[in-house]
């Protein structure tokens, strides 16, 4: 019967058969290939086409479970082909952090950040890495402390309403603005004016849209065709959102040319203001004095918006939780914040090395709390918040992979030494002014979208705290 209705199809009926057909015989070669090479690894069961995940993300508690059921490694399945191996003890992890490899899972977001430092490989990241590394240096990091913390206070300053009324309020919103005010002002000399104007700030909604979108990219089996997911409303979603992002980051690119353009020359501009990484972008020339083409430094310039703002603003929130989780660890930190600022309405490079206990507190929320949760991590005693373990006593017993929150070998974060600045600068400046009160009502539920997010918010209360009212020093 089946032959019969065969033989009498139309040719391109037919010819749709075989490519269906086709299709069908790749995916079950690709997904037995990838099974194969992963067959030495025992993993959870899951379902053939759909794999072991949700779409929106609510599995980040079942995946962390199977870390401790599959200590080593497993594999994750996100479709019927996409397979990965996720990696949790030291020791595999050192060995393949110290490969300079691509990363894959980050080809879907090219079309919005292009092939910039995070997705680029081979020569080409070789080549960036090696020309935007100075703008990273002490020296440039130097006088990006003051501006964080002006950053900070206007957003503290903000919070000053709800001090007043002790109402829960969302925190990671406004932390997102009060990140990418600093990433602004720092990297790219550009006052934004992001935390005072009033309604919701287009680039921040477009990179939370982005960020949900190449996460359920991911996530949903059709999805990782380029076909599929531009026809469908999400794709339109995506192309929409990417727009916005583009013209925030096209403007201050235009802005900064035109300033320099105008000005005879560049050395005038630069000795008027400290020389930011944008400066670096735009004059830096390897040994044949070749500089980035305008297509490389709009890479650039939309890859470290996003990962300048939206990673500190997860580590941030997150660690303001969990100080309001821990009042006694709070204390500590606001204590010794106290001695370190000396009633100073802000803070300095130098007041950075002061406060030892909040720094292993916010080491022992980012291990909690992984800001780019697609890294594994393992350590022992899991799920205590101790920042004791980051005594270097303690440190020192462990492997040193064991805690890589910036990842490690040569594609580690570049932004690591700014970004543990920043966070340093917020807690304390945060501490100084308020007591953070843990809201019973709010229980943050885990979300890993590239960003490691909240799928109903971070809620705190906040009241003045009376270190703030003491006289000022300075
Ligand atoms: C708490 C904050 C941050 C965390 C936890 C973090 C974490 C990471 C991790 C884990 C990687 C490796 C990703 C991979 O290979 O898959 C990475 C790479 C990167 N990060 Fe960060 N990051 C943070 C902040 C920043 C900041 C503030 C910037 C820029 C100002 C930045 C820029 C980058 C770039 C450009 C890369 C790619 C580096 C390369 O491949 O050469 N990050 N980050």
């Amino acid at each position: 019967m089946h032959a019969i209705s065969v033989r009498k199809m139309s040719f391109p009926a037919a010819a749709q058969l075989l490519i269906h057909g086709l299709v069908l015989y790749n995916l079950v070669i690709t997904r037995e290939k990838k099974m194969r090479a992963f067959e030495q690894f025992p993993g959870p069961p899951g379902n053939w086409l759909f794999g072991h995940l949700r779409q929106d993300g609510t599995d980040f508690s079942i995946i962390t479970k199977w870390g401790e059921q599959y200590p080593y490694a497993f594999p994750l399945q996100f479709g019927p082909t996409s397979i990965y191996l996720t990696i949790h003890h030291s020791s595999y992890l050192k060995t393949v952090l110290a490969s300079a490899g691509d990363n894959i899972a980050y080809t879907f977001l090219t079309s919005w950040i292009g092939e910039g430092l995070l997705v680029s490989a081979g020569q080409k990241w070789f080549r960036h890495r090696r020309l935007l590394t100075p703008g990273f240096h002490y020296d440039i990091l130097k006088p990006y402390v003051k501006l964080m913390a002006d950053s900070a206070n206007i957003m503290l300053d903000k919070w000053e309403t709800y001090a007043k009324t002790e109402q829960s309020f969302e925190l990671f919103q406004q932390v997102s603005l009060m990140t990418l005010d600093s990433i602004m002002k720092c990297a790219f000399s550009y006052n934004s004016n992001c935390q005072t104007e009033s309604g919701t700030n287009p680039y921040i909604k477009a990179v939370f849209e982005l960020c949900y979108l190449v996460h359920l990219r991911w996530r949903w089996f059709p999805y990782p065709s380029e076909t599929i997911f531009h026809l469908s409303p999400h794709g339109y979603r995506y192309r929409k959102a990417c727009k916005i992002a583009h013209s925030h980051t096209e403007e201050v690119i235009r802005k900064r040319k035109e300033a320099l353009s105008k000005e005879k020359e560049q050395d005038i501009l630069l000795k008027r203001r400290n020389l930011d990484f944008l400066d670096i972008l735009l004059c830096t020339q390897d040994e044949q004095q070749q500089g980035l083409s305008d297509e490389a430094i709009r890479a650039e310039v939309d890859t470290f918006m996003f990962e300048g703002h939206d990673t500190t603003a997860s580590g941030i929130s997150w660690i303001l939780y969990n100080m309001a989780c821990y009042p006694e660890h709070q204390q500590k930190c606001r204590e010794e914040i106290q001695e370190a600022l000396k009633g100073k309405d802000s803070m300095e490079w130098e007041d950075l090395s002061k406060i030892p206990y909040t720094t292993m507190c916010i080491k022992e929320s980012l291990r909690l709390y992984l800001p780019v949760p697609g890294l594994a991590r393992k350590f022992c005693h899991g799920y205590v918040f101790d920042p004791l373990r980051f005594l270097p006593e303690n440190t020192a017993k462990r492997p040193p992979h064991a805690f890589v929150p910036f990842s490690a070998g040569p594609r580690n974060c570049i932004g690591q030494n700014f970004a543990m600045n920043e966070i340093k600068v917020v807690v304390a400046m945060t501490l100084k002014k308020y007591v953070l009160i843990k809201d019973p009502e709010h229980t943050p539920k885990m979300v890993p979208q590239i960003i490691l997010r909240s799928l109903n918010g971070i809620y705190i209360k906040i009241r003045f705290s009376l270190m703030d009212l003491l006289p000022s020093s300075g």
